[in-house]
């Protein structure tokens, strides 16, 4: 096979959803169909138990088993599926925000009796940034939950996405009978556990009779109003406003069940993009240029002080990346060989001689890589789109072992390189604010920088609502502003200027008082 029939045979995605909405189950049905996994249950070592929830430790042993899953290749139809897992424990979202810069295209998963949840307005706001095209797969129809019409709406209303319903429930919860598929035109009954492949009814034509032999008079008729509203209301489906991120398909299903699931993945191996461009501050990377080029997105450590190896993921974006092969590390500057890079297939972990553009390959690192940074043939690149996000949780760190300074600034500073927190040094006192997603995050640097780096801190708290990325046109304007505002200044870790806001209410002011100063909520703009 040559290089562009290996590119246009590969669909990288992610799939999100508030905690419990059911993707690990979705994952784990899709990798069943690809034939990746063989028994059910492989892919929930990757889920975070509830009941850790407030252990950290083993918040954390879990996710070192997640390695394994963090990307789940599987072949289907002829074409390489990479999933790319994010975390679904929401301490971690900023995990997920940045594996979200890897993927191509998300299915979004949405509880039918839930509707959309906090978390998945959070994470689809991260897609619309960049336009990320999205598929929504609405679960548990085996459950009774919000009608289909007000469901469609929220996700409408509350994730700003534009919609378009290609399959439509047969009712719901006891009275669930399946679902029509408007794009393959056939109508698909449910059998709890059952093989929904025997089960498929091709009706082109939605009056035929034959719709009440299989579903009863009643449910036939409201399926045909139902439809004709569809048609009425909501635009016709058009692959290229799917890719530009413009309207969404929505699915219904049962997960658990395994119904709806294959429809949704004929669909999504139909309309999902190939591995698409990307920005960088000097040009666009195209994925069929021959010379290789890709991004760390994530970097996993190893919690055995033993083994202080970590796995940073990066993201092919063009050309073949080779085993072996000297690479420039633009940031450092320095020329790199990787001899056992790794892939994942499920299970699996294998030492691979290439990966393509969409494939996420695992470089083992002693501690060179941050996240962002760029892997090249020479040329001097830095992608774009993989900002930090404002964090939610300020604290004071301070170290507390004067002898271990030294252990606890590299320590502080590799952490934040792997992207656990994000740390703001306070302009007018020159100390050092840990800002995170999660409340999590304050135990694991703890617990890490004194098991891995010999080195002690304590927290104290800080009153912060948002840190915000400051930019201004005017010279004059941000003078003034940095005078006026010193005390709530800080900058990241790059040296960027950042304005600690107090509350809503001083960020509010600061805006009002300041009109020409720019503030965003990402480290990119
Ligand atoms: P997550 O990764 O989004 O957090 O969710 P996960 O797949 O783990 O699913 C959360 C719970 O919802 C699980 O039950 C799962 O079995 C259930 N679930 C998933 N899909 C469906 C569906 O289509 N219908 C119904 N009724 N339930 C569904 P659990 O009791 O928390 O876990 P388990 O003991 O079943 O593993």
């Amino acid at each position: 096979m040559n290089f562009l029939e290996e590119l246009n045979k590969r669909k990288t995605f992610g799939i999100i959803s508030h905690p419990d909405a059911g993707k690990t189950t979705l994952t784990e049905k899709l990798l069943l169909f690809g034939g990746a996994i063989q028994t059910a249950g492989a892919v929930k070592s990757n889920k975070i138990k509830k009941s850790a929830t407030s252990d950290f430790m083993e918040i954390e042993r879990q996710r070192g088993i997640s390695v394994a899953t963090s990307v789940m290749a599987f072949e289907y139809r002829g074409l390489k599926i990479n999933i790319l897992d994010t975390p679904g424990h929401q301490d971690f979202a900023e995990d997920t925000y940045r594996t979200l810069t890897a993927v191509d295209s998300v299915i979004v998963v949405i509880d039918v009796a839930k509707g959309v949840e906090t978390q998945t307005e959070k994470l689809v706001s991260v897609c619309r940034m960049r336009n990320t095209p999205i598929i929504v797969f609405i679960n548990k129809l085996d459950r009774e939950g919000k009608d289909a019409f007000d469901l469609l709406d929220e996700v409408e209303a509350k994730l700003g996405l534009k919609v378009c319903p290609l399959s439509w429930p047969v009712g719901m919860g006891q009275r669930f009978q399946g679902v029509y598929s408007r794009y393959e035109k056939k109508l698909v009954l449910f059998r709890p556990h059952g093989k929904q492949e025997e089960d498929k009814i091709e009706i082109t034509d939605l009056n035929d009779p034959i719709l009440e032999k299989y579903v009863g008079e009643r449910p036939a008729q409201e399926l045909r109003e139902e439809v004709n509203i569809i048609e009425e209301v909501y635009p016709i489906f058009n692959r290229e406003d799917y890719l530009d991120g413009k309207i969404s398909p929505v699915f219904f299903g049962s997960a658990v069940n395994n119904f709806g699931v294959r429809e949704l993945l004929d669909c999504f191996v139909d309309i999902a993009p190939a591995p698409l461009p990307r920005i960088t501050e000097e040009r666009l990377v195209k994925p069929e240029e021959d010379k290789f080029a890709g991004f760390v997105f994530k970097i996993h450590a190893n919690m055995d002080p033993n083994h202080r190896d970590r796995i940073a993921f990066l993201r092919v974006c063009s050309g073949v990346f080779q085993r072996n092969t000297n690479y420039l590390h633009v940031r450092q500057g320095k020329t790199m060989r990787f001899s056992n890079p790794t892939s994942f297939m499920a299970e699996k972990k294998t030492v691979i001689d290439e990966a393509f553009p969409g494939d996420v390959v695992g470089l083992y690192d002693s501690g060179n890589f941050k996240i962002g940074d760029s892997v090249t043939e020479g040329e001097k690149l830095h992608f774009k789109g993989i900002p930090s996000f404002s964090p939610e949780q300020f604290r004071y760190v301070n170290n507390t072992n004067p002898l271990k300074t030294k252990q606890f600034n590299k320590g502080l500073e590799q952490l934040m390189d792997e992207g656990v927190a994000q740390l703001f040094t306070r302009e007018s006192n020159g100390r050092k604010i840990v800002g995170t997603v999660g409340a999590l995050q304050f135990d694991v640097i703890q617990y890490r920088l004194e098991h891995e780096y010999g080195a002690a801190c304590d927290y104290e708290p800080v009153n912060l609502y948002k840190a915000c990325w400051v930019s201004c046109d005017d010279d004059k304007a941000l003078k003034e502003f940095k005078e006026r505002r010193k005390r709530d200044l800080s900058y990241d870790k790059h040296g960027n200027l950042v304005f600690l806001a107090e509350s809503a209410w001083t960020l509010q002011m600061a805006q009002e008082n300041h009109p020409k100063v720019e503030f965003h909520f990402t480290s990119e703009f």
